[in-house]
């Protein structure tokens, strides 16, 4: 596992995709400042120094379904033992403390493997997210009011992470399913063409979300849609 600090980046998962060929199974690269981070969807990622931006380069031994889940399942299991406080995961991979995001991650595709980029809201305090209009975000200060060692959590994240890709699929699921907030709430289904409400009942063995909407049953992949709670960020 090696690893790369940078003072500045461009963006963690860049970095990675440029030098691509120095990347080994579980090498990873971190930085506190990212001048261009990407978030799911296309959108832009704040970084402004008082997050953690972690991207994880993994072999392609796995299942590309399920990567988003093991790690957004290690770094859920990392922050709630460091922060004491009951962490759930919205479908696929954003990590929420009291229904508000405090982690994305996002999965990309190299012709090796994949880049795992986790970015987490560290120091921020609320006017951080006023001023960048993102309500419903918060920060491991914001729950805890504690500063963190951000060296320490890095390392520990990065070997959670790879450990969770190893993980025999079936239990992975199971795990994962007991710490989504999806799961048993009424959800709005968001996809390039449509936009409909459903009723969240489990995961699939591949990853994907299970939906009971007015006329059937039906599996959805990460890929292809996100997903709101009715009545907040995450439920
Ligand atoms: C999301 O919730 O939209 C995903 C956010 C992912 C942000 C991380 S920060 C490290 C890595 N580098 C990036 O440019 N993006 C990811």
């Amino acid at each position: 596992m090696k690893k790369t600090y940078l003072e500045t980046v461009d963006s963690t998962n860049e970095y990675i995709k440029r030098n691509a060929d120095t990347f080994c199974d579980g090498d990873y690269v971190y930085t506190f400042s990212q001048s261009a981070g990407k978030g799911r969807r296309g959108r832009q990622w704040e970084s402004n120094k008082k997050g953690l931006a972690l991207s994880i380069f993994v072999n392609d031994k796995r299942n590309a379904q399920t990567v988003p889940l093991a790690s957004a399942e290690a770094v859920r299991c990392v922050l709630e033992k460091h922060m004491k406080i009951p962490l759930k995961i919205k479908w696929p991979n954003d990590i929420l403390a009291n229904n508000k995001k405090l982690c994305g991650i996002l999965c990309e595709g190299t012709k090796d493997g994949y880049i795992i980029g986790i970015g987490i809201n560290i120091s921020q305090e609320k006017a951080d997210f006023v001023e960048v209009n993102l309500p419903y975000a918060t920060s491991i200060l914001m729950e805890t009011e504690k500063i963190i060692d951000r060296e320490k959590l890095t390392r520990k994240i990065a070997k959670e992470v790879v450990k969770n890709l190893n993980m025999k699929e079936s239990k992975l699921i199971d795990k994962f399913t007991e710490n989504c907030i999806t799961i048993g709430q009424k959800i709005k289904v968001i996809s390039v063409n449509e936009e409909y409400e459903a009723f969240a009942v489990g995961i699939d063995k591949n990853g994907g979300l299970k939906i009971q909407t007015e006329t059937d049953i039906k599996t959805v992949i990460s890929g292809e849609v996100s997903v709101r709670g009715i009545y907040g960020y995450g439920e």
